[in-house]
């Protein structure tokens, strides 16, 4: 059985899946290079369809959306026709008799230079709850099908902003849903937008610049913003007014007028320290609904997903307090919008076929590029270049040397983080190394930390109460022996962001890891998505090309390529 998922909305993004594999799931940021693109994922229903090695659109047996009702030009592309209210009908009406049938508030069509998708069987398109989607990407993604209950938590989607569901052999059936009454997403985005960064953008600042404030000094000042939960029960409700959005270079970005009195409160109480309360409320809220419901159904294995849960600071604090209430903890690693398409695609898969649980064992799910592209690539632009027979043996070295290294290898990373396909890595042995691939490299705030990639084998050597994880999507404490040793990847507050390398997933980078390891003594690299503050992931060799010469990169990794300065 052969379904593709679509998300077209902020973070779209096609993933293919055929007979329960995921064979294909990419983000349409990363054709169009514009960061969190809401076009149509055109390209990224090209790539999955071109993957999977399906030439005619037709043998895709379902196609499964993200959302209840599809945005227009989903519907255009498909040739499906949109449903009018009554409202807009009238104006339609109204609208057409000054400018005629051709104004372009009918059904539209799409140009001929793209693909026809208009001839396909309408009993193969399926329609979906956009918070159901989010726990399907959770659900299905879990090594075992036992219950379990599955929290969904994110700015607000076909107006959901938070949902419990009981998740059981194939079934996700609904607890609960709350509205913009607990709209918890909205209010830490609302304190991003305060500090002046993007919401549904900069919540990872917020998270990271937390640990420098202090909250007992502004306790309570964000209390209007948050809803509050005791124990399962929504007790206050959040009052939030209108929300507004705006194209921020070519993609979707709402906005709240409440960020004008997080602006004023900053003013009065310092950024780190408003940071730091909108962490402590999320935290607090996010921890009374989870705990809140385990003790109420008894059931100890918990699923997440929605934006909200790219917070890793949270997720550890679910972790650190789990008692003996918590057996598994799974978070689905692209668990924002952009993994809504997998969402779909499960979802509808194991509506027809029988769920026993998945075996996620990695994210590389994007295109790659062979040694015979790479170098036509670099010959094209004279560029000097030598291949490398042991490209990860290499790299190390240069990496002990204190070398950044750009590292462009197998298939693109779905989802935010780059784990070791598609990043640029440095030595964590020296805490300055934080600051010279800031002002080199990344041009990001200097009090963002970085994360480190590390051997699965050697997890108990760094870290403190950790579980298997191989996404970077929850934090652990360093031992603090390990603080010292590894200062470029600690953050202020002691923990780490770690992607735990498997040898099995990912050879190559594993084998980078264990040579640095070898010539060090420390199995652990810094590891930073490959792109400079602002773009997408590196998606293609030109691309990375470009980035390396435009950038403080000392040497640059493209399959067995290097090119050094
Ligand atoms: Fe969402």
């Amino acid at each position: 059985m052969i379904v593709l998922g679509i998300h077209a909305g902020h973070d779209s993004s096609a993933a293919i899946i055929i007979d329960g594999k995921i064979i294909a799931d990419v983000q349409e940021e990363r054709f169009s290079r514009n960061k969190h693109s809401n076009n149509v994922p055109l390209k990224s229903i090209e790539y999955c369809l071109k993957k999977a090695k399906i030439c005619n659109i037709n043998d895709v047996n379902k196609i499964s959306f993200s959302w209840k009702s599809n945005p227009k030009g989903l519907n255009t592309v498909f040739g499906l026709k949109r449903k009018y209210s009554k409202k807009e009908e009238i104006a339609i009406e109204i609208a057409k008799t000054f400018f005629g049938k051709s104004l372009g508030m009918s059904n539209q069509k799409l140009p001929i230079y793209y693909p026809d998708y208009t001839k396909i069987g309408n009993n193969k398109f399926i329609n979906n709850n956009h918070h159901l989607v989010h726990a399907a990407s959770a659900y299905y993604t879990r090594k075992s099908n036992d219950k379990c209950l599955i929290f969904t938590i994110d700015g607000a989607g076909d107006n959901i902003c938070t949902a419990i569901w009981l998740g059981e052999g194939n079934e996700i059936k609904l607890l609960k849903k709350y509205y913009k009454e607990a709209a918890i997403g909205w209010a830490y985005g609302i304190v991003t937008e305060g500090l002046h960064w993007i919401h549904g953008d900069g919540e990872g600042k917020t998270m990271g610049l937390a640990p420098y404030g202090d909250s007992t000094k502004c306790k309570g000042v964000l209390d209007k913003f948050f809803p509050i939960f005791k124990d399962d029960k929504l007790v206050k409700e959040s009052k939030l007014g209108d929300s507004f959005y705006w194209s921020e270079n070519g993609s979707t970005q709402f906005h709240f007028d409440e960020a004008k009195e997080v602006e004023k409160l900053i003013g009065k109480y310092s950024r780190e320290s408003i940071a730091a309360e909108a962490q402590r409320k999320l935290e607090e809220n996010v921890i009374n609904l989870v705990f809140g419901w385990i003790k109420k159904t008894g059931i100890k294995k918990v699923v997440f997903a929605g934006g909200i849960m790219l917070n890793v600071k949270l997720n550890q604090r679910i972790w650190n307090n789990r008692e003996n209430l918590i057996e598994e903890q799974h978070i689905y690693p692209n668990p924002g919008d952009s993994g809504l398409a997998v969402g779909a695609a499960l979802l509808e898969y194991y509506r027809h076929n029988k769920f026993n649980g998945f075996n996620l064992d990695n994210l590389y799910l994007g295109p790659e590029y062979t040694n015979e592209e790479i170098e036509k690539i670099l010959k094209i632009r004279k560029l000097n270049y030598q291949f490398i027979d042991n490209p990860s043996k290499k790299a190390a070295k240069l990496l002990a040397e204190n070398k950044i290294v750009a590292w462009f290898q197998g298939r693109m990373e779905s989802g935010p983080r780059a784990l070791g396909n598609r990043s640029i890595l440095m030595s964590p042995l020296k805490a300055e190394n934080k600051d010279t691939i800031n002002a080199w490299v990344k041009f990001r705030e200097g009090f963002r930390p970085f994360c480190p990639s590390l051997l699965y084998e050697k997890r108990n050597d760094y870290l403190d109460d950790c579980r298997d994880e191989f996404f970077m999507i929850t934090s652990f404490d360093v031992k603090k022996n390990k603080r010292n040793a590894i200062p470029a990847v600690v953050h202020v507050d002691g923990t780490v962001r770690p992607q735990m390398v498997n040898k099995e997933t990912n050879p190559l980078y594993w084998e980078l890891i264990n040579e640095f390891g070898k010539l060090t003594g420390e199995y652990i690299v810094l590891n930073t998505s490959f792109n400079v503050m602002g773009e997408p992931i590196i998606n293609n060799p030109k691309e990375a090309i470009r980035c390396f010469y435009d950038s403080g990169i000392d040497a640059l990794f493209v399959g067995n390529y290097l090119l050094e300065k």
